[in-house]
């Protein structure tokens, strides 16, 4: 009896933070998905390009293009707490980086379409790079 009081207990203490960990977002699991390509396609083509995975790598960008595309229409969790004007001013520039970013996911795909990959190399870090400063300004800091 004691040993059922004490699991419930532990129980209990850890609901929140197994409700947190798991909380989805329609734009969180756009990230996911656009880190579960990125990973790979970042990796192979900075371990030295294989012109024979070009089509893989083309894949992986094509994804990252269409959830991006996705992305772009949501909001960014952060700005439900903002007041109104904060928000629409934090709303369009999300927008636009997005849109910058699709661009840059477009250039990165031409450059595969051409078979270059050593352009494919520095655009894929561009790409990692716009990531880190758009999360910069636009992701919440993990909650302790
Ligand atoms: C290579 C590019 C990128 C990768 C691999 C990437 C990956 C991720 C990952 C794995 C997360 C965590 C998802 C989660 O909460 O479960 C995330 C969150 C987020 N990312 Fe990105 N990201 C990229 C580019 C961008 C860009 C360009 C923007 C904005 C213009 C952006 C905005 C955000 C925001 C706002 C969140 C927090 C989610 C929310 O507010 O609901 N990311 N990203």
């Amino acid at each position: 009896m004691r040993t059922r009081i004490l699991v419930c207990l532990l129980a209990l203490s850890l609901a929140p933070q197994l409700s947190f960990a798991s909380e989805a977002s329609p734009l969180g699991d756009r990230m996911e998905a656009i880190g579960d390509a990125f990973k790979p396609l970042y990796r192979g083509l900075m371990a030295g390009p294989d012109s024979d995975q070009i089509e893989q790598y083309l894949a992986w960008t094509r994804t990252i293009k269409a959830e991006a595309t996705k992305a772009r229409e949501h909001a960014p969790a952060m700005t439900a707490e903002m007041s109104e004007v904060d928000r629409t001013a934090m709303v369009k520039d999300y927008t636009a980086d997005m849109d910058t970013f699709v661009k840059k996911v477009e250039a990165l795909e031409k450059a595969l379409v051409a078979g270059n990959l050593t352009q494919a190399q520095v655009l894929v870090k561009g790409l990692k790079a716009a990531r880190n400063d758009a999360h910069g300004k636009y992701q919440e800091e993990e909650e302790e």
